[in-house]
Order: C-alpha cells, then structure tokens, then sequence
C-alpha cells in the first residue's frame, strides 16, 4: 500500500477521507480528538500545496439531510486547530461542489459536507463514489475508524481515481496492531470489558491464540460468571452466550492462557445509585446488579498486570459513568499506565474511561477506532485497507 509520501499533491485537488465521526454539543464539537489525530496529514498536505478536500460522515442520517448532523461546527474548530481558513461546503458532490474544488487554491482546505446526506455513501454506490472520484486527482485514506464499512467514500472511490494511499494516522494504526497481532512485546494481557460478551467473541478468539493473561470485567464478566455456575442479581447477562464463554474459558485452558475473572464486585439496586455495597460472587444479592469490579478484584487485576510486556485494553470495567462505579476500571487503569508495558487501547468508551481515571496521555497508543479497532484485532482485513491494497 502507498502512503501519502509517495503521492504527488503540489496543486493538485486531493481528496483526504478523514473520520470526523465526533460528538457534538450545543452546536460545537464536544471532543475533538478525531480531528487532532488528522492534524499531520493535513499539514503534510498543505505544505506540499495540495488543494485539500476532506470528506467525512458524522452520524447516521441514513441518506437524509439532517441539519444536527451537519459538519459545519467540525469545520469551525477544524480551522482553530489548523490556524487557517477552512472553506465549507453544502454538499458534498454536485456542481455546486465542483465549483468550489475548482476555485480552491494550492494550500486550501474544503471540508464537504456530510457523505451520509446521501444513501449513495453506505450503499457504496458506484454513481455516488464516481462523482467523489469527480472532485479529485489524488485520494488519500486517513479514516482508519471507518475503515471497517465498504462504503462509497472508503471502497468504491478507489476505483475511479488516478492515485491513491493511507495518510500518516491510517498507516500508524496499521503499523501499531499489526505489531501487535503479529509481534507483540510478551507476555501479552487483554483486559476487556464493555456490556457484551457477544460483541468481543469474535476478538476474544482471535486474541487467545496471542495473549498471556486475560482480565475480564464490566457487565460482560457477568455472563462470564454465570457460565461459571455463578448468579447474578438483576445484572445484566447475556443468557445466548452463556454457552460461548464457557467455550472461551475451555480453550483458554487448553492454551495455557490465564483467565482472571472477578472474586467480588460492587452491586446496587439501579445504575443511578449513589453508593454501591462491595460483596464476594458468591453473594450477589437477588435484587441487585453488579455494576463495577470489587475491591479484592481491583487489587488482583492490578498484581496481574505487573510484568506485562504489552497490555491491550477494550471496554470499561464497570459502569464508569458513575462515579459510585468508576473505581475499578481507574485502578486497574492506573495500574497498566504505570507497567512499562506496551500500553494499547481503542473504542470510544474505553478512551473516556482512561480519560475520566486521568490516565489517556500515559497509554502508549490510543486507536482512533471503535468498531474498526475491534475488526482489526478479529483478525479481519477491514475493506478500505483492502481497497488501498488492492489498487496499488
Ligand atoms: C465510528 O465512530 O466507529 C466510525 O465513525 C464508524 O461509524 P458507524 O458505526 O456509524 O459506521
């Protein structure tokens, strides 16, 4: 695959596929991480006097135009951080368009409008993808976080232009999980938390063919724990996959790989509680649930830790949102960015949680990917990188 270094963009129209996927709160960008990530392919860009178009979707307006979902506030704070003018368009194909790429001088920036204003983006149309392909000589890939979607501005684009590559974020993600899967520093833990056995089976399989220690915790550890014969109050479990993790505690044995899974927890009545009751698995009462990792775990997961040549982190230990419920996942959080561990996290609530325990700077990498991060570690080849390769 090309990367961006290898492409000539001096005053050339060059289309940069960004991820711009943010929140947005009254009217502004609420965490612009996504955009900073970007920051130096753009200023390679615009140093070499490309004429700058970037293209994202925020949402999904599922072909609609809907004007919450409208890029404009990205394009405001865009311009903060770039410290230049970034033009804004209304749409992001058409003539309208057109004219605006065409006006755009060597050293510019338009951002369009949102791609999933149009259906033509998710069903990677051929006519939507063309008439992207339309604005631009050069396509540059720098949205690993939507890397995972076959969609027109990802996939089908690369068809129809003349040049393309992976931007400087696009390929450090590349590089860092790749390293990861295939030549992590050992041993090797994965803490994996989140709501979901079912959304991190596939991960789970792949990663204990590569892993030491696995430490699972957050409302997915419950299912683990009834797999374990264990109940669990009112919490939430996921009673069709009971049988899956009993699948992936049996093969982890088989590889030697070590399983640690909470020995007590915090429960109380409801999320909202104030205050939660620290109490052994064994005696989670009927009508509670289980809502963060318990004290004598916290300490287990933190001992587990120490030693780790890589640490892979995915989804919060317990519901970190409350503060009743965020001490598990910062202690052990704490814990990891304190190792000399390779330190490696991805999905956007595992970064708020490593942001609310104050430790997101200390990890070594962060993925700018959810769903992506996750289908990279499944093993899978996420079709836009797919598309980079297959053209080059
Ligand atoms: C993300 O935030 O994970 C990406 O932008 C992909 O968004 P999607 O799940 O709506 O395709």
């Amino acid at each position: 695959m090309k990367t961006i270094t290898e492409l000539k963009l001096a005053q050339r129209p060059t289309l940069i596929r960004v991820d711009y996927n943010v929140p947005l709160k009254d009217g502004a960008v609420a965490d612009d991480t996504r955009l900073r990530a970007t920051l130096p392919t753009l200023r390679y860009a615009l140093e070499q006097k490309a004429r700058v178009i970037l293209a994202s979707h925020l949402g999904r307006p599922k072909g609609k135009r809907v004007p919450e979902l409208s890029l404009a506030p990205v394009a405001k704070r865009l311009a903060e951080l770039l410290g230049q003018e970034v033009k804004f368009a209304p749409d992001c194909i058409g003539p309208e368009v057109e004219k605006m790429v065409a006006e755009l001088a060597p050293g510019e920036v338009l951002l369009l409008e949102n791609l999933r204003f149009h259906e033509g983006e998710t069903k990677n149309d051929p006519e939507f993808a063309k008439a992207l392909a339309r604005l631009a000589e050069v396509y540059v890939n720098d949205a690993f976080a939507v890397c995972h979607r076959a969609h027109a501005s990802v996939v089908g684009v690369v068809a129809y232009v003349s040049e393309c590559g992976a931007g400087f974020l696009l390929a450090r993600e590349i590089k860092y999980l790749t390293t990861l899967l295939e030549s992590p520093q050992k041993p090797v833990a994965l803490v994996i938390g989140g709501a979901k056995v079912s959304t991190k089976v596939g991960v789970l399989r792949n990663l204990l063919t590569r892993i030491d220690k696995l430490l699972i915790g957050g409302a997915m550890a419950n299912t683990f724990l009834v797999a374990e014969g264990l109940k669990v109050g009112t919490s939430f479990y996921e009673e069709e996959f009971v049988e899956e993790a009993k699948a992936v505690l049996d093969e982890a044995e088989r590889r030697g790989v070590k399983v640690y899974l909470p020995v007590d927890v915090v429960v109380a009545r409801d999320k909202e509680a104030e205050k939660g009751e620290n109490v052994c698995v064994y005696e989670i009462p009927e009508d509670q649930g289980v809502y963060d990792i318990g004290k004598e775990t916290r300490k287990l997961y933190a001992a587990a830790l120490e030693g780790m040549g890589t640490i892979v982190w995915n989804g919060p230990l317990g519901l970190f949102e409350n503060p009743a419920f965020a001490k598990g996942t910062a202690k052990v959080a704490r814990k990891a960015a304190a190792t000399n561990a390779v330190t490696i996290a991805g999905g956007g609530d595992t970064l708020r949680a490593l942001k609310n325990a104050g430790v997101k700077r200390a990890f070594s990498y962060l993925s700018t990917g959810g769903g992506a991060f996750l289908e990279f570690l499944e093993g899978k080849e996420l079709p836009g990188i797919a598309a980079l390769k297959q053209k080059n």
